[in-house]
Parts: C-alpha cells; sequence; structure tokens
C-alpha cells in the first residue's frame, strides 16, 4: 500500500524567470489554482495521505498555501453554496504535510534522496508538479496505484509517447511490450535527455513514478552525471538491468508545464470548465 506522495519542489523554475525570482514555479496559476494543488489533489485521489514537499528556504509560499484558510472562509462568507476554497479547506483538513529542505540543487535523484527521512521503509509515489496530468475520474497516479498491487516488486515509471523534437528533453526508456491491454512495458534500458540519434524509442517518462524502498540504496551510489547531477533515470537504469522496472502507457491528458506552451495549452484547456473546478 502506498501511503506517502514525495513532490521536489526546490528547483529554481529558470525558464520561468523572471516571475519565478519571487514565486515558486508550483505556484504558478493554472486559471485559479496553483499547480501544486492539482498535484496534491491527485495524490489524495490515489488514496494518500501523507505529502512529502522537498522543499528550500526560498519556497515558504508552499507551505503558507496549506495552511488553515478558516479566517479567509469566514471573511468571504456569502450566500454561494460553494466556496473557491472548498477543494483547498478539504486538502488542508485532511492530509498531513511534511517539509524537509534540499541544501544543494544536486539533481532530482538527489531531491527524492532528500525525502527519505520521511519515506521509512516503504515503496512510495513521486509526482512532478509541473506535469499537469488531468484524468478527473481515475487520476493517473491512481492508474499507477492499481498496478503496484499487480506489480509491488517494481518501480513503475509513467510514459507517453512524444514527438520527435521533444525526446531532448525527456527520460527515455527501452523496453518490451508485456500486456498490450493495459500498456505495460518492461524496461530494459533508459536514458536521460538522450539526442534524437540516441534515442532507442520515443516513449517518454512524464512525472510520475512508484519507486519501491530499493531505490535509496540505488541512489547513494549513483554517480553525478556531467552537470553534477543526480538523475533518478540513472539511478532507475540499474533497477531495470535486473528486471525491476516496468513503464506504464497512462491513460489521461499531460501538460508539460514546466514550459510557456504547455502551461499556456493547460490554462486554456482548464478555463472551458473554470466554473465546475
Ligand atoms: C525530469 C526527469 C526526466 C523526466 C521529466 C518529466 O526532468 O529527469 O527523466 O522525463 O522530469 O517531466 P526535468 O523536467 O526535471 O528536467
Amino acid at each position: 500500500m502506498i501511503s506517502k506522495c514525495l513532490f521536489p519542489v526546490a528547483g529554481y523554475g529558470t525558464r520561468f524567470l523572471p516571475v519565478t525570482k519571487t514565486i515558486p514555479k508550483e505556484m504558478l496559476p493554472i486559471v485559479n489554482k496553483p499547480l501544486i494543488q492539482y498535484a496534491v489533489k491527485e495524490a489524495m485521489n490515489a488514496g494518500i495521505k501523507d505529502m512529502v514537499m522537498v522543499s528550500n528556504k526560498h519556497k515558504n509560499s508552499i507551505k503558507d498555501y496549506f495552511k488553515s484558510c478558516d479566517d479567509l472562509k469566514k471573511n468571504i462568507k456569502n450566500k454561494a453554496k460553494k466556496s473557491p476554497l472548498d477543494e483547498l479547506d478539504y486538502i488542508i483538513n485532511n492530509c498531513h504535510f511534511h517539509y524537509v529542505m534540499q541544501q544543494q540543487m544536486l539533481g532530482l535523484g538527489h531531491a527524492i534522496y532528500t525525502g527519505k527521512l520521511f519515506i521509512e521503509k516503504e515503496s512510495f509515489a513521486v509526482i512532478l508538479p509541473d506535469d499537469l496530468c488531468i484524468n478527473n475520474s481515475n487520476s493517473v497516479l491512481l492508474q499507477m496505484i492499481k498496478l503496484h498491487k499487480k506489480y509491488p516488486n517494481y518501480c513503475i515509471v509513467a510514459i507517453e509517447e512524444v514527438p520527435t523534437q521533444d525526446i531532448d528533453k525527456y527520460g527515455i526508456i527501452d523496453g518490451k511490450l508485456i500486456d498490450g491491454s493495459n500498456n505495460i512495458y518492461k524496461v530494459d534500458n533508459m536514458i536521460e535527455k538522450p539526442s534524437i540519434e540516441q534515442a532507442p524509442t520515443n516513449l517518454a517518462i512524464i512525472g510520475r513514478y512508484i519507486l519501491t524502498n530499493e531505490i535509496f540504496s540505488v541512489l547513494a551510489t549513483t554517480k553525478p552525471d556531467k552537470n553534477q547531477e543526480i538523475q533518478i533515470t540513472n539511478a532507475l537504469i540499474k533497477l531495470a538491468l535486473k528486471n525491476k522496472v516496468i513503464a506504464y502507457k497512462f491513460k489521461g491528458k499531460r501538460y508539460d508545464c514546466g514550459n510557456a506552451n504547455g502551461f499556456v495549452a493547460a490554462n486554456n484547456d482548464l478555463y472551458k470548465n473554470y466554473n465546475t473546478l
């Protein structure tokens, strides 16, 4: 059973400077809600209550956001049956938030390793909030948790096909389809941000992972790459070589809100349903 989700939120958000000078990229709004709220809601929908933020000292607004909103609720009380604070209030009252500081920016693998303190011995989920996934009835993480019940000893990465020109933005997997009706691949190899020539497929890892606890001992010995970053992909390769990683082509729509195109597309699409958010 997966009870904890880790959110690496310590990054600088350089692609969205200058606004990210003072506003964390995870607090950028898709219509009226910050990306981090969608991410936490997705974890909640998957039955998770312990949210572990791997953060840094410049991201206090994330911590503030998940504090009680009782005062504000009282002040905006009106006749409307539904308050724009309802979902946030529900999250705050039903989840536990834990914060751990990532002291140095040494990559996603390092961020995940920093969360070890709160994870203890179990398997856990990871959501990268700038990958916004929409599937209202069956969230992507919920789909993966169902899969985890069937494959408890495997790390699971969510994947989707990306256009050739985007291959160098992602971790790319190589593998065999082992369950066609459920879109599951056994991963044989992975490569972080390859050139088009190096890429074995166009199956890109998106920001949803279920990781077994073994990942921590592997991360502890994973060397930094040429940019001095410890990549989760490079740790997962070691487990893939031991047949311990599967990839799942999820159902739903993903927006890469780490870049302007995806961010604007998400805002436009979600605005169409704004009244029902
Ligand atoms: C990270 C991972 C990469 C993955 C991507 C998904 O990259 O390192 O393997 O494909 O997230 O969004 P980042 O976007 O942090 O550079």
